[in-house]
Parts: structure tokens; C-alpha cells; sequence
């Protein structure tokens, strides 16, 4: 599905998954949805979760803006023990809200839903800073990896519960610079 163009990663790129037109359209489609639902708020708060969603959280606020929903940023890093979460939904903040967002509506933005368990564990923590309502918006979900359930109302694509990177997902910290998302060819992991 569409082209791996050249450069220094397309070597490394087995297949694209979702290519960067897909992105645009589905970013755009998105925030459309959630500026109609959201007509009543005057400012929404978006809240990215470092680091993987901090290419669809630009893009996303801008198409928000483009929809005439002001919105207001903020950041938070969270790391999980081991790769990611663990069930007992122990997680360490590593940079936590900068603002109170005690009566504010809160629109997540995730890169993808994997486990679930992240998203699980946020959305009981933003709850309980008394946010008066919180929804999930997440480019890619892994219907076949979800281990808790966890609300997700907007979802960009459902793909297969593949490792992939690309569009703010790494692999040891690199390929998040890809402007598509996409699998590794195999020999990459080998090179480790
Ligand atoms: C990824 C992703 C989500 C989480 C999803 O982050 O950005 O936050 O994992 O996985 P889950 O549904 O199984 O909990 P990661 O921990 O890889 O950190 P990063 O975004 O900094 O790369």
C-alpha cells in the first residue's frame, strides 16, 4: 500500500500500513467528529502522551484549529515497567500535567492502543484530577493485542497485531521521523 520513497529508512521498511495521505484524511475526518462534538466546549484540552503521539498530537490540534475548536496542549510522560505496562497498571510519571484540569474536557491523544493498559491506567488517573469528561482520540488501535478494555471513541485504523513504526512509533528509539507508519523488514531486528 503506496510508496516507501527514498531515503535513509526505506531500505529498513518491509511494508506501509497506513501511508501519510491516509494520515492527512483520517486526521482531518477526526477532527471534524470531534469539533461537531464538541461545539458546546469553548476550549478543549488535548493531552499527549509522550512521546509516540507527538506527531499526531501537531497535526490533530492543527486540524482542530482548521475546524475553528480552539484547543489548549498539554504533555505527559509516563513510563511503564518493562516495555509497557504492566497489569497491575503500575505506571511512573515522568512529567505529569502542568495545570489543574479540574472541570476541563479532556480529549487523550494516543498514537496507538496496544495492551490497553496505558490508557486504562490514564484515563482513572485524569479522572481523578476531576476533569469534567475525558475521551480517547487514537490514530491506530490493535484489535487483536487489547488486553483490558478501555473506551476509545475515536479511533483512526484498526490494524494487525504487528510491530510497527513510523509517524511518532520507534523501534529502539528510532524511525519515528517516518511521515508514514509501516513494518520492519526482519533482518533489522537482527541487526541488534
Ligand atoms: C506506546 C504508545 C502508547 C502505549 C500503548 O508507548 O505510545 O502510549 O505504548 O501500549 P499499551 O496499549 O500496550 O499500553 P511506549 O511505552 O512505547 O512509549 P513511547 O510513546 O515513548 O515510545
Amino acid at each position: 500500500m503506496g510508496e516507501v520513497g527514498g531515503t535513509w529508512f526505506t531500505d529498513d521498511i518491509e511494508r506501509v500500513i497506513v501511508t501519510e495521505e491516509q494520515i492527512r484524511e483520517k486526521t482531518e475526518e477526526l477532527a471534524r467528529k470531534i469539533a461537531a462534538d464538541y461545539s458546546h466546549v469553548p476550549t478543549v484540552l488535548l493531552v499527549c502522551i509522550l512521546k509516540g503521539a507527538v506527531m499526531f498530537m501537531a497535526d490533530f490540534a492543527r486540524a482542530l484549529g482548521r475546524e475553528g475548536q480552539a484547543v489548549e496542549l498539554e504533555f505527559m510522560a509516563i513510563s511503564s515497567y518493562g516495555q509497557h505496562a504492566t497489569s497491575s497498571g503500575v505506571v511512573r510519571i515522568l512529567k505529569d500535567l502542568d495545570r489543574d484540569i479540574a472541570g476541563r474536557h479532556v480529549v487523550v491523544v494516543e498514537d496507538i492502543v496496544d495492551s490497553g493498559l496505558t490508557l486504562s491506567w490514564l484515563l482513572k488517573y485524569v479522572a481523578s484530577r476531576s476533569a469534567a469528561s475525558v475521551e480517547v482520540v487514537a490514530l491506530l488501535r490493535k484489535p487483536d493485542a487489547i488486553k483490558v478494555q478501555v473506551p476509545v471513541k475515536y479511533v483512526g485504523f484498526d490494524i494487525p497485531n504487528e510491530f510497527v513504526v513510523g509517524y511518532g512509533l520507534d523501534f529502539a528509539e528510532r524511525y519515528r521521523e517516518l511521515p508514514y507508519v509501516g513494518i520492519l523488514k526482519p533482518e533489522v531486528y537482527a541487526r541488534v
